[in-house]
Formats: C-alpha cells, structure tokens, sequence
C-alpha cells in the first residue's frame, strides 16, 4: 500500500493527464463562439433528410457507432479509399452502410465551411447528426460533447476484430464489447439500437434455410416469423439487395419494441435472440422490454460514453476540410 502511493504521487506530478482522458476536453459549448449556428444547421440538415428518407436514422446511428468503436469517434469512416490505401470504409462489415448516412455529415459540412470555416470537425457533426436523427424517430435525446478532432488516416485493416457478428457466441461478443470497456448491461442497451433500420438476408440465412439437419429454421425463432422471413429472402443469393426490418413490428420508430420482439421470439439476427436465453443477458432484455425508460436511460448513458470513446482533441488530428479526405490528400 505504502508502495503504491509514494509511486503514484510523483507518477501524478510527471503525468498530469493520468487524471484528464482525452474525452474531459470536450465541452457543450465548444462552438458557442467560434460557430453559433452549429446546432442549428446540423438539426436542419438532418431533418430535411430524414423526411426525404426515412431510413437515413438507422443508417447513420450504425455508421456512428462502427466508426467510434473502431480506433475511436474520429470520423475514420468516412474516408474514401484511393489507391495507397483500402479505408475502414470498404471493409466487407462496413459495405452496407447507406449512403444517405454518409451525405447527411457531407451536407452539414458544406452548410458549415460556409458559415465558419474550418472550425467545425466531421467527427463532431457525425455525432450531433446521430443524436438528433434519434430523438427524431422516438428515441431519447441524450447529451453530445463537441470538440472532437478528424483522424489523419483509416485503415479497412483496422476493423477486423472490433465490431461483432451475428454468428459469433455470445460471449466472443461480450468480449468485444468489454475491450471497450462496455459492461453486459450497456451491451444489451446498445445492441436495442435494432429497434429500427434493416439486415440483409444473408446475416440471419443460416437460421431460415437448412437450420440443421431436424430443422429447417432455428427453433428458437417463432415459427409464423421464420415462414414470413423465407418467403422474403426466397431469392436472397440472386437478389442481395432484399432486407428484412431488425424490428417488424414498428420498423421505424426507435421504442423498446425490440426487447418485446425477443421474449416472443421475433429476433432477427442469431445475436439478438440469444440475449433472450443467455442467463448474463436475458434479465437485462427482461427490463427493457418492460420499462422503456429504463431502456432510454440505459441507452443513454451508454451512447454517451460511445461518443466520447477515443476521441482526438487538442492538437490531436485535424478539422477536416472535407468529410471524405484528409487535409494532407490535396490531389483530389
Ligand atoms: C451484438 C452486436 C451487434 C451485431 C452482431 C450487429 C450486427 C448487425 C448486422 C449484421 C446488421 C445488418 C447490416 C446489413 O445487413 O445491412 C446490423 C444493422 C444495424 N445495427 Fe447492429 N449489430 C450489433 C450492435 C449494434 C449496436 C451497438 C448498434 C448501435 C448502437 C447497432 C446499430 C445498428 C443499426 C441501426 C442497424 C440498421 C442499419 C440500417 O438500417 O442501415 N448495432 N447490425
Ligand atoms: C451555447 O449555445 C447553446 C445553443 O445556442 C445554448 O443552448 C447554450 O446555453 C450555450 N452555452 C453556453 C455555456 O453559453
Ligand atoms: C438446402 O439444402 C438443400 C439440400 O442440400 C439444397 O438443395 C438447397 O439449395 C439448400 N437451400 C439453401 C437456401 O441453401
Ligand atoms: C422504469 O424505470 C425507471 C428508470 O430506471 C424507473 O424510475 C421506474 O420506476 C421504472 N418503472 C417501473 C414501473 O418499474
């Protein structure tokens, strides 16, 4: 004991910033003087575009949390690849991600090099944009900190390893999440994000067609739902555009639906209805199926410490002058 404190103290004095993480720089306030109309023109933008496109909401929540789980909320994602380099971008798990998601930041960074350039980073409206499209399709409004600074480089090699798939056991995923420093109960909050948006047949296949050698769907899967999703996905291999709603009961309103859909088996992907029969996740889904403010409040608090996760700031990285490139990449 003695030990430890007489090391800590001078550990302390030498590194101050032991005590400040990168997120404490970030602020509410950060473009109050040096761009006002921040909130503003980003609440427009995306506004506009949720009403022209309905699925813009989902897609742009997943493009959110994909980025800030890989390296950090550094709005690495939205980089294009050139031919030095593959971005995290066209890596095979990000390949889905829609376009609209990635025009809404285009948007609001054309808005905003208009009104204050170079002031207003692609990773901070990223994660307003995120906050207000969830609100905007029912979910609730949580606090997002600015002052978040662009990466200088994405890298699709980076990605392998930090986001969970559907066919991984439940506690590789919980794993995933716990690098990350998410616990179980944040996991399953996070993963209630499924309350809106699409998967494509492929990534729930496996459990409609040729389950086992018994069974033609998985079992676990309600029977009535399984026939509904074969019938949908009958040309998936031909037609790989065909994608089903994460949550078919109300598709398109962020609500605890979800956790309902999975106490009656109405889970889509095999890792959202496992969380239903696993003993660390079940009590958890339980809850949120029953009190959706507690799920709000879960969701939250843990979509706050996602937007912070990582972040550059300081002398950190860059405010990129356009959402696609870095600054140095001056030839396109
Ligand atoms: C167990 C962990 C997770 C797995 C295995 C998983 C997997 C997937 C897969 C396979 C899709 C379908 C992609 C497609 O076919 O286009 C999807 C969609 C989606 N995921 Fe997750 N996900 C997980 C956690 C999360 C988290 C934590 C969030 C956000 C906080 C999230 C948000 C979304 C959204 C909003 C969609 C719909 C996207 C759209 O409609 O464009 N997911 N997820
Ligand atoms: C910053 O601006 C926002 C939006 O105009 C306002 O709600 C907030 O009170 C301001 N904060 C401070 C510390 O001035
Ligand atoms: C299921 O298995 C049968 C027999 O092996 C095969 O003919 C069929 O194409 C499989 N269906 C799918 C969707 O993979
Ligand atoms: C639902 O959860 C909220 C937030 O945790 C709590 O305050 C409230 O008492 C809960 N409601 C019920 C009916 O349990």
């Amino acid at each position: 004991m003695k030990m430890a404190s007489s090391l800590l103290l001078p550990l302390l004095l030498i590194f101050p910033f032991l005590l400040h993480p990168a997120h404490s720089k970030l602020t509410l306030d950060y473009y109050n003087k040096t761009c006002p109309k921040f909130a503003k023109i980003v609440q427009e933008v995306v506004v506009d575009k949720q009403l022209a496109i309905p699925t813009t909401a989902a897609g742009a929540l997943r493009l959110f949390f994909h980025d800030c789980i890989v390296g950090g909320c550094d709005a690495s994602l939205l980089i294009t690849s050139n031919s030095f380099n593959t971005a995290e971008r066209d890596h095979k798990l990000n390949q889905a991600l829609p376009g609209d998601a990635f025009d809404i930041v285009i948007r609001a960074k054309t808005k905003l090099e208009l009104e204050c350039p170079g002031i207003v980073s692609c990773s901070d409206i990223l994660a307003e944009a995120t906050r207000d499209l969830v609100s905007m399709v029912g979910g609730p409004y949580y606090t997002v900190l600015l002052g978040r600074k662009d990466s200088i480089e994405s890298r699709a090699t980076d990605v392998e390893g930090h986001i969970a798939k559907p066919d991984m056991t439940l506690s590789h995923i919980i794993d995933i999440f716990a690098d990350k420093g998410f616990n179980v109960q944040e996991m399953v909050a996070l993963v209630g994000a499924h309350t809106i948006g699409f998967s494509h047949c492929s990534e729930f296949a496996s459990r409609i067609f040729n389950f086992s050698k018994k069974q033609d769907h998985d079992p676990t899967m309600n029977p009535e739902y399984a026939k509904g999703l074969k019938k949908l996905c009958a040309n998936y291999k031909t037609d790989t555009t065909i994608a089903a709603f994460n949550d078919p009961m109300t598709p398109g309103k962020f609500d605890n639906m979800y956790f309902q859909n999975l106490q009656r088996g109405v889970g889509l992907l095999a890792s959202d209805q496992v969380m239903m029969f696993d003993p660390r996740t079940k009590p958890y889904v339980d809850l949120y199926a029953a009190n959706q403010t507690a799920f709000f409040e879960a969701f939250s608090r843990a979509m706050e410490k996602v937007s912070v996760h990582n972040v550059l700031t300081g002398n950190q990285g860059e405010v990129r002058k356009r959402c696609d490139a870095t600054n140095a990449l001056k030839t396109q």
